[in-house]
């Protein structure tokens, strides 16, 4: 951080006085400050790979188990999604075991408020395309983070001969011909990737999508592909080669650990000046952010194999600058949690988020708890300050709930947060993992 940057700072006096609490409305989190958690603790399956890859199941006809399935609100407005369009499906949420029968699946239409319910819905259209050549869908919604259009969604499926209309409220899309075509993204999106490398599969030939997303969830798509039966292979320099094969078969498939979640969990340790270890983290999936917890002066010890992450926290974090970005960059997932940590660091941290447009809306409830940031565009500011003060936040999407939390573990007396229903359905039961490590923390629904 220049001298020139840091004097441009405004310096924002620390509240240390909150307004009184007014009644909240509606469900919220109530968090006091939990200095020091310790302990060990178990992570879930990735959210963001099992919403794909229970899409991937429109590929097939037959029943499919899908284990270590999260039970976060998400994933329930997945299920709901399936089985309006035919699948049965039965989760148990003790064992996480998700079966999902798809031999009567006929419909292609997903209802619009179904639609609205999350982005991830948009994942239907590759593999209905695939199987019906036809998929008619409303817009998707989800968190309110950018403007997230779909366009290389679109402008992809018509190069491999899809029709696609858009109406006011609905995206009628019919294949005309199914071709193999080289497709160039010019951004590397996760969504993008995974829609097309879907539809991809049932195609006649070799597409290739080149400058394809690398996230660690997409690979997690791809080998429950292939063991559908599907060809996929990965070239240099980040491109992924699909063979079409005439029909994929059910499978019984384990999904992946949460990186996001094992990243908020060890952030919490760091947080709050305490010491988790986290036997299933896929430290060799968390380079970046591993590296920047490090880059503070936290401990970090990896686990055999990459496998397993114990973090201890010091006790004078230094400010760091970190820019997001497609993987491995640092994941734009973690960094409301990361700027949360950032807020009581010594010095002048820097954060520029390239992914969405619109993801600092946190920043401005953590300056409500006394934390100083400065958001200007694309990046903001952050100047460490010695104390947080417990106040009324609100979360704006899912990752921004998780920083609220993280920030009230922290501050000094009661933190309210609501529009909890991100944080349902982004997690299962993360309050619970927090508070067997020590955290006060109460969900009130
Ligand atoms: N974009 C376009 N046009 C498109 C597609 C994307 O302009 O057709 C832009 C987006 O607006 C955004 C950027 O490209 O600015 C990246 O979007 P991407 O398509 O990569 O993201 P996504 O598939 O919509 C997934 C995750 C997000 C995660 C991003 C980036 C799921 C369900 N969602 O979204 O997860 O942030 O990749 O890694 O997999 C979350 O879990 O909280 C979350 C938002």
């Amino acid at each position: 951080m220049s001298q020139a940057v840091e004097n441009a700072l405004p310096i924002i006096p620390s509240i240390k006085d909150p307004s009184p609490k007014k009644k909240i409305d509606g469900p919220y989190l109530s968090v006091t400050q939990s200095l020091g958690l310790e302990g060990e603790v178990g992570l879930a399956g990735a959210k963001n790979a099992t919403l794909v890859i229970m899409t991937s199941l429109i590929l097939t006809a037959g029943r499919s188990v899908l284990r270590n399935v999260p039970a976060s609100d998400d994933v329930f407005h997945m299920i709901q999604l399936l089985q309006g369009l035919g699948a049965q499906a039965v989760f148990n949420t003790e064992t996480n075991v998700l079966e999902v029968d798809t031999t009567d699946l006929s419909g292609y239409s997903v209802a619009p408020e179904l639609m609205k319910m999350m982005r991830a819905s948009v994942l239907v259209m590759g593999p209905l395309l695939a199987r019906f050549g036809k998929a008619e869908i409303g817009f998707p919604g989800g968190d309110v983070i950018g403007a997230r259009p779909i366009d290389y969604h679109i402008k992809n499926f018509q190069k491999m001969g899809v029709d696609v209309h858009e109406q006011p409220d609905l995206l009628v899309a019919r294949v005309r011909r199914l071709q193999c075509r080289n497709l160039l993204l010019e951004y590397p999106s996760v969504g993008a990737t995974e829609n097309l490398i879907m539809l991809a599969t049932l195609t006649g030939g070799t597409t290739k999508i080149i400058n394809a997303a690398l996230e660690p969830e997409v690979f997690d798509l791809i080998a429950i592909l292939k063991q559908m039966g599907a060809r996929i292979d990965t070239e240099m320099p980040a491109t992924i080669v699909i063979t079409g094969v005439e029909k994929l078969h059910p499978v019984d498939y384990t999904i992946m650990y949460d990186r996001m979640e094992a990243g908020a969990l060890l952030t919490a340790a760091a947080m709050t000046g305490g010491y988790v270890h986290i036997p299933q983290a896929p430290a060799h999936l968390m380079g970046m952010f591993l590296m920047k917890l490090q880059e503070m002066g936290h401990t970090v010890l990896i686990g055999k194999d990459g496998v397993g992450v114990k973090v201890k926290a010091t006790k004078n974090p230094r400010a760091v600058s970190i820019k997001t970005g497609p993987y491995p960059a640092f994941p734009t997932d973690l960094q409301a949690s990361m700027m949360a940590l950032l807020t009581t660091a010594q010095g002048v941290s820097v954060i520029k988020e390239t992914v969405f447009e619109n993801r600092f809306m946190h920043g401005r409830e953590m300056t409500k708890m006394g934390a100083q940031i400065d958001v200007q565009h694309d990046v903001a500011t952050i100047r460490g300050v010695e104390e947080l003060y417990g106040t009324h936040v609100i979360a704006s999407d899912i990752r921004a709930s998780c920083a609220l939390v993280l920030a009230g573990m922290k501050a000094i007396g009661e933190t309210t947060i609501s529009g909890v229903y991100h944080w349902k359905r982004g997690y299962e039961h993360l309050e619970e993992k927090l508070r067997s490590l020590g955290a006060s923390i109460t969900l009130y629904e």
